[in-house]
This record gives structure tokens, C-alpha cells and sequence, in this order.
């Protein structure tokens, strides 16, 4: 276990910057706010602290478009509290890590704005510029990923540029090698100043097909699912010459003592995988969101799992997440009940588990009002259910005024029962929620079977998830209820004692050759030797 190094041992936690918690008194949070929230994160027990973005940005996209990736945006502060950020994290032992997005900029980027200027522009080929179709119109049929077409028209030089995402983003060119300088320069940047490692942002998007050929049709698409997924991004997306700018990430990453490269990548395991690199020369940690993306069956999961195991390369580090400010929240897409069962599962897999701010309490997600809305793939793709705003609502800290989070109103709704489902209260209440996430972790960290052990599947049917993890002579078996029906699980000579559930009040009892789980119940049992 001491070999491991901290990104493996630990627990990375996302702050959605916005919402974690506002200082300046505007309804909005900020730096100086995160920062004095830290405490909850060390009281939780979590190593890593993930910032989305926090750049200077117009903030169509919420800071996924950068005006200046050398600067703090004014809404969150100063390149000062940055660095007081930085300097009470390290003080903490937390790591910092922050949000890359270099894939795209935004369109107020003095780059993009040299880049329109003309044809001629020594910026021009800094992004994607196209002619239109011989016939007229749009290059080619992508389509962006909040909803339209992913060309828009520049009439003043008479091309088209490409935007993957808002119109307002538009996509750099990462095979120009100017660009590419510029980009892994911001990194040293932040390194310089101490941050540990990155998230980077739509990592397998960042090369596009050389001939930009059409997308081929999605045979399953049907009306209703968001427009984007009407074509397979065979030619948008995962280009071979990926391998080279990973390398070339990680070499960056690699002057600096144990620095972390997360990335970002919505891609079948068998492709997810790839972005380890060749012998390990990629990204640290390519982002494996099966756990959000699947449905919550127990059957699927298991499968899931043993396809992700079996697909790793030798020496990869896994790594599984159970929600981000881009998908629903945990509690709303399988129920309170399944949420501990959840922790449990993420906590006591093989790899490093990240948390998104506010699960830990069972943050749900909250109907925003319509006028209230300001997320643009939400409003480019109404009736989708990509409404994000509802899934990005601030942090509920206590059951005071505007739940602790800000002096004025928030930039979004809190939820109604705010006063219950919130930090202060839940950490006083033994059976709790966070309690559990605390519980949780504490444990992972003192069990070497936890942090670094093996992993075996125990056969198990119907809506239960069991399995063994094991390391230095010591063996847990994990054993999960998904589902609202009692369970056994049959481990024939087998004897232990629950160490952790998902129950309040289980305590340690007493387990010999089956497992009985009641609903929604996970254990933990320490099996004896
Ligand atoms: C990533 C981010 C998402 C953002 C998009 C475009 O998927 O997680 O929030 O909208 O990239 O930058």
C-alpha cells in the first residue's frame, strides 16, 4: 500500500466553483468561499480537491469556455486567492487539481478574435476553419453536442468554423503545433503555482478526421434522444493521432513530481482504455463513467465491472465515479435507498473513487424554473432531459438562511428540503448519509484489501453484487443489495464479521457460509482466515 502513490491511495471530491459556497456576498460561489470550505472535505476525509473550471471566461458554458487560461475570472477572485486556496489545501494535505479545457476556447479569446480577423490571420490555422460544401452550405454533417449543426457561418472571411459544443466554443486545432505548445505552456503554468494535477476536458475530441468526412448515421437513434446522437462521431471523435497527444500530455505532466492527468472521455471501455497510452504514456486516470452511465442493475454492473478489469492494460490504475455536474444526480436517478449501496460500491471497488459535491448528503437533483435556466445545452436541447442547471444547485451546508451557502439569493434554486438534506444536520445524526461516506472512507484508507488489493467476482444472482477484495493476508467480501427484496448470498465455508453496512444499527454481526442482505443493504464483512 505505501508504494502506491497519493491519486491511487485517495479520494478525489469535484466542486462545481459556482455552487460550492459564495463568500462575496452575490448569490454566486467563489474561490475564497472553497476555500473556506475545506475543512468539510478533511472532516470527510477525501485527499483531492477537483475545481471545474475557473478561468477567465464570458461563461456561456459556465467557465468551459476560456477567455484566458493565465487568469482567475473575477466571479470566483484573484490569482491571490488562488494561491491562499492552494497554500490552506497543501496546508491540509489536500491536493488541488484543476479543470483543463483546451479542446476548445472561447469565442472571445484574443486568439479566436485574431483568428477571424482574415484568411491570412497568423492565428487562422489555430482552429478549424472550412469552406462550405460544394454546393453551399455547412461543411460537413457534424453535429454539435448541444444540439444544431456544429458549423457556424463567419461572413466576414467566408468560411465556416467548427464548435463540437455552443457555437460560442470554438474548437482549436490540435494538430497545428503552435497550438499545442501554447497549450501544454498553461499547464506548466499551474504546475508552477503548485496545482497537482488536472481533469481535462473532452479529451477525445481534441483531433478531428484530416479529410473531415461526414459522420456515419446512428442506426439506433430515435426521436426524442438528443440530436448529436443522430450520427456515430466516427471522423469527430478518437482519431489514431490521439496516441502522440497523450504522450506528449504526459510528458508535460512528468517534469513535475507526481502530478495527475485526468481525462475526460465518453467511450466504450475497449476505447477508454487506449487513453492509458502505450505502455502506460498517457493520461493517468482516463475517466470511467460506466457506474453513471449504465442502468442501476445489478446484473449490468457486475458485467460492467468484469469488462472493465479485464480490459485494463497491465499496470493501469482504474478508477469509477458515480455523478458529475453533466449527468443527473445519484439520488434522483436511483433513490435515496440505493445511494448508500452506491457509496459502498464506489468506495470498496478497485481504483480511485471521485465524488461530486453534494452527493455525500444526498443532494437530489432540483427543478429549475424555466426563466431561472441558464445552461445551453439544457435550452439548445429542450425536452432531452440535459438540463443541467438542475443537477449544478448550491451545495446545502446547514438549515440557516439560503442554506448556508450564500448572504443573497443563489444563482439557482435550492431544494425545498434543504433544511433536512444538508451538512450540519447530517453530521450529528450517527446513521446519516455523510456519516456513511465518512465511515467509508475511513475505512478504505485503513484496509490495505481497500486501497490496493485484488479484486474476485462472487457469483451472485438476481440484484445482489458481491465480491472479494484481498491483499497482505487480509480478505473482505463486499456484498450489495440493489435491489428492494431481501437476498442471500450462499458463501459455502466461509465466516466473518460485518465490518461496515449500509444499514444504521446492523452493527457487527456475525456472518458463517451465506450473506442474508436486506433491501437496499450492503455489507462489508471481514472474512476470517
Ligand atoms: C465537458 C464538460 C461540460 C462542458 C463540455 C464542453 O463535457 O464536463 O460541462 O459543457 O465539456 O466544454
Amino acid at each position: 500500500m505505501n508504494d502506491l502513490l497519493w491519486w491511487q491511495r485517495g479520494v478525489v471530491y469535484q466542486v462545481y466553483p459556482r455552487s460550492f459556497q459564495d463568500d462575496s456576498g452575490d448569490g454566486l460561489g467563489d474561490l475564497a468561499g472553497i476555500t473556506r470550505r475545506l475543512d468539510h472535505l478533511k472532516w470527510l476525509g477525501v485527499d483531492a480537491v477537483w475545481l471545474s473550471p475557473i478561468f477567465r471566461s464570458p461563461m456561456v458554458d459556465h467557465g468551459y469556455d476560456v477567455s484566458d487560461y493565465r487568469d482567475i475570472d473575477p466571479m470566483f477572485g484573484t490569482l491571490a486567492d488562488f494561491d491562499r486556496l492552494v497554500a490552506r489545501a497543501h496546508g491540509l494535505d489536500l491536493k488541488v487539481i484543476l479543470d483543463f479545457v483546451p479542446n476548445h476556447t472561447s469565442d472571445r479569446h484574443p486568439w479566436f478574435q485574431q483568428s477571424r480577423t482574415s484568411r491570412q490571420s497568423p492565428k487562422r490555422d489555430w482552429y478549424l476553419w472550412r469552406d462550405p460544401a460544394p454546393g453551399g452550405g455547412v461543411p460537413n454533417n457534424w453535429i454539435s453536442n448541444f444540439g444544431g449543426a456544429a458549423w457556424e457561418w463567419d461572413a466576414l472571411s467566408g468560411q465556416y468554423y467548427y464548435h463540437a459544443f455552443h457555437k460560442a466554443q470554438p474548437d482549436v486545432n490540435w494538430r497545428n503545433p503552435e497550438v499545442r505548445r501554447e497549450m501544454y505552456d498553461v499547464m506548466r503554468f499551474w504546475f508552477d503555482r503548485g496545482v497537482d494535477g488536472f481533469r481535462i476536458d473532452v479529451l477525445w475530441h481534441f483531433i478531428k478526421d484530416a479529410e473531415f468526412r461526414d459522420n456515419p448515421p446512428n442506426p439506433h437513434w430515435r426521436p426524442g434522444m438528443p440530436p448529436h446522437a443522430a450520427v456515430l462521431q466516427k471522423f469527430s471523435t478518437d482519431q489514431p493521432e490521439m496516441v502522440e497527444i497523450i504522450r506528449e500530455l504526459r510528458q508535460v505532466a512528468d517534469a513535475y513530481p507526481e502530478r495527475v492527468l485526468i481525462g475526460e472521455i465518453y467511450l466504450p471501455i475497449e476505447r477508454l482504455v487506449a487513453y492509458y497510452g502505450q505502455d502506460g504514456d498517457g493520461v493517468h486516470l482516463p475517466f470511467n463513467f460506466q457506474l453513471v452511465t449504465l442502468p442501476w442493475d445489478a446484473r449490468t454492473i457486475a458485467a460492467a465491472i468484469d469488462r472493465y478489469e479485464a480490459a485494463l492494460p497491465a499496470g493501469a490504475w482504474p478508477n469509477w465515479v458515480l455523478g458529475n455536474h453533466d449527468k443527473p444526480r445519484l439520488a434522483s436517478r436511483i433513490g435515496p435507498a440505493q445511494a448508500r449501496v452506491a457509496a459502498m460500491l464506489l468506495f470498496t471497488l478497485r481504483g480511485t473513487p471521485t465524488i461530486y459535491y453534494g452527493e455525500e448528503i444526498g443532494m437530489h437533483d432540483v427543478e429549475v424554473p424555466a426563466a431561472m435556466r441558464q445552461d445551453p445545452q439544457g435550452r439548445g436541447m429542450p425536452g432531452t432531459g440535459m438540463e443541467r442547471d438542475f443537477y449544478r444547485t448550491p451545495m446545502q451546508w446547514s438549515a440557516g438562511a439560503r442554506a448556508g451557502f450564500s448572504d443573497a439569493d443563489p444563482w439557482l434554486p435550492l431544494a425545498d428540503d434543504c433544511t433536512r438534506i444538508n451538512v450540519e444536520v447530517q453530521r450529528e445524526e450517527p446513521g446519516s448519509l455523510l456519516c456513511l461516506y465518512r465511515d467509508l472512507i475511513r475505512l478504505r484508507r485503513s484496509e490495505a484489501a481497500l486501497v490496493g488489493g485484488s479484486f474476485a467476482a462472487v457469483p451472485a444472482e438476481n440484484d445482489v453484487l458481491a465480491y472479494f477484495r484481498q491483499a497482505e493476508g487480509q480478505r473482505l467480501l463486499v456484498a450489495l443489495n440493489l435491489g428492494p427484496r431481501p437476498a442471500v448470498v450462499a458463501c459455502p465455508g466461509i465466516r466473518g464479521t460485518v465490518v461496515l453496512a449500509t444499514t444504521p444499527g446492523r452493527g457487527s454481526s456475525k456472518i458463517a457460509a451465506a450473506v442474508p442482505l436486506s433491501a437496499h443493504e450492503g455489507v462489508i464483512v471481514r472474512v476470517e482466515a
